[in-house]
């Protein structure tokens, strides 16, 4: 299995988007499954999300799993930070649990690094990002998410810091891109 970064569109885009359809299919509604495809179609022509990264893994040619990373602004922050955040990320039913979403995460990781960003998060399964490094509950961190997250579900907002330090200086309200910036993409 090998990891791709696929940044542009035009680059195998029904296949990604499929990844998406069939992942979220298993867990979601066919109407939330189909805004997670939409919400990935939309991000890569959203220039508030750049810069993006998005990274596939391929198996045999075929995409079998996907991930995007998306700009964030972190507003009245009162140090200057670079951050993104991870959405969504998928797998297709049949090739998961064999490592792909933790080296889709890792990877992408590497090149945010690499790329100077600070601060990632992430709204998602409270257990399983925690695998990769991300730490429960960024509000009590500091960070707010772009809407309010019931207290029930706050271990699921998520942070990990990329520049050693920069939790404890950096804080605010986090802001997405447009497309993400919707409040359909922050309800259950
Ligand atoms: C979540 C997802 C991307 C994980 O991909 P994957 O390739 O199966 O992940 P990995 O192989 O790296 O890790 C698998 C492990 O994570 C666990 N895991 C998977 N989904 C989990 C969840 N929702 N909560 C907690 N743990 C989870 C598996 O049980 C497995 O545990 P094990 O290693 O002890 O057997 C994949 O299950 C998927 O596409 N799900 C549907 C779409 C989705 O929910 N995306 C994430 C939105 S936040």
């Amino acid at each position: 299995m090998k990891i791709r970064v696929s940044n542009k569109k035009e680059q195998r885009q029904t296949e990604i988007e499929n990844i998406h359809k069939a992942a979220f299919r298993k867990t979601v509604s066919a109407e939330k499954a189909q805004e997670i495809v939409n919400l990935v179609h939309d991000l890569f022509d959203d220039e508030t999300a750049m810069p993006i990264h998005s990274l596939v893994a391929i198996e045999n040619e075929k995409l079998i799993g996907h991930v995007l990373f998306t700009k964030v602004t972190i507003t009245d922050c009162p140090v200057e930070v670079e951050a993104q955040i991870l959405a969504p990320l998928a797998v297709l039913p049949d090739c998961q649990s064999t490592g792909i979403g933790g080296r889709l995460i890792k990877e992408g990781l590497h090149l945010l690094k690499e790329a100077g960003t600070d601060l990632v998060f992430v709204l998602g399964h409270i257990d399983y990002y925690p695998r990769s490094g991300f730490i429960n509950d960024a509000k009590s961190l500091g960070f707010e998410a772009p809407y309010y997250i019931p207290e029930e579900f706050a271990g699921a907002w998520m942070v990990m810091e990329l520049s050693s330090g920069i939790i404890g200086k950096a804080k605010g309200k986090v802001e997405c891109s447009d497309v993400l910036n919707q409040p359909q993409h922050w309800r259950e």
